[in-house]
């Protein structure tokens, strides 16, 4: 995201510099369910200013837009039209869109299983407000949740509870409500309930040279210190070498003695759900430098 962010800057200081003489001036950050101003400027005085956000056209050279929360990323064109000439420039910029409300398993960090009690809760990181949200609501997979028997809504609806979570309860999840104090419904962040088995692998090479910092990386389908957290084994003996570190999902190895296989195991867990995985990696630490190293 902040490269793409940077990218867009430096793409629209280009065209800045290259002459466009449309410029979009936007506030640094954009959250669901608060207005915001975005200004379109040009060095012409008579000219016309509309713009496009999502296939609609709005008119004037200012736009203001509380966003529902629905998009995390949308593009805003501007288009500058000289009435006299017919002339016209446009530009546009990729507006991220930060949301405060999502949806979490409570208690926190718990990764659902079938046939278990799940609680997920809509979560309002904007608290700190006086007066309660109303009129909250779920969906799923973008229908309105129904509630079957042994599913209930508890604490005016903030709460989904699920008796005993099934398969068919897998879905994308999310809770809008109205926010009195900004006088707005607002979507959450979407939560995946899913069951499927989870993906471990390993990243990075599989041979290795000694003296040479290799890297290598778990990826994990569940999300890190959310759902699962991660730790590595060494079966086979541990990795001997000139520097070894391990951070999270991160491994860092220099071995020093060439012809040997290291296996690097890595387990994705999260001890309360009764869920892990794991994936193991052989590398080889060769002696024979590759050319240029
Ligand atoms: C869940 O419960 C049903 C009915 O009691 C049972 O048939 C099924 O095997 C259970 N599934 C799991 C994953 O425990
Ligand atoms: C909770 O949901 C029910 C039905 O979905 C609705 O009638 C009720 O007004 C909601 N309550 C609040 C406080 O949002
Ligand atoms: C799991 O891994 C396989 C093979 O690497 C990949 O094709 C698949 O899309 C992954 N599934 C998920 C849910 O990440
Ligand atoms: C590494 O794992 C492979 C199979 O996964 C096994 O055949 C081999 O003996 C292991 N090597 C070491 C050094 O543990």
């Amino acid at each position: 995201m902040k490269g793409v962010t940077v990218t867009l800057t430096l793409l629209m200081a280009l065209t800045a510099a290259l002459g466009n003489p449309v410029q979009i001036s936007r506030p640094g950050t954009v959250t669901a369910g608060y207005s915001t101003t975005f200004t379109c400027s040009s060095s012409c005085f008579h000219c016309i200013y509309s713009w496009s956000l999502s296939g609609q056209r709005i008119k004037g050279s200012t736009f203001t837009w509380t966003p529902d929360g629905l998009d995390d990323e949308v593009k805003l064109g501007c288009t500058v039209i000289n009435p006299e000439t017919g002339a016209f420039h446009s530009t546009s910029t990729t507006v991220e869109i930060k949301n405060r409300m999502s949806v979490q398993t409570s208690p926190p960090n718990t990764a659902p299983s079938v046939n278990q009690s799940l609680n997920l809760l809509c979560h309002d990181a904007t608290s700190g407000d006086p007066k309660a949200p109303s009129d909250v609501a779920w969906s799923k997979d973008g229908q309105r949740v129904t509630l079957r028997d042994n599913m209930q809504l508890l604490q005016d609806n903030l709460t989904l509870h699920f008796d005993s979570v099934l398969p068919s309860d897998a879905g994308f999840y999310h809770c809008h409500m109205y926010l009195p104090t900004l006088k707005t419904r607002v979507f959450s962040l979407g939560y995946l309930l899913n069951f499927d088995p989870w993906n471990v692998s390993i990243s990075g090479p599989d041979t290795v040279f000694p003296d040479t910092l290799s890297q290598f990386t778990c990826l994990t389908s569940c999300a890190l210190n959310v759902e699962c957290t991660v730790r590595w084994e060494f079966r086979g003996g541990f990795p001997l070498g000139n520097f070894f570190s391990v951070n999270e999902n991160s491994l860092k190895w220099t071995p020093s003695k060439p012809g040997l296989f290291q296996n690097f195991t890595c387990i994705a867990e999260n001890a309360a759900a009764g869920r892990s995985a794991e994936a193991t990696k052989m590398v080889e630490v060769t002696g024979i430098l590759a050319s240029g190293s």
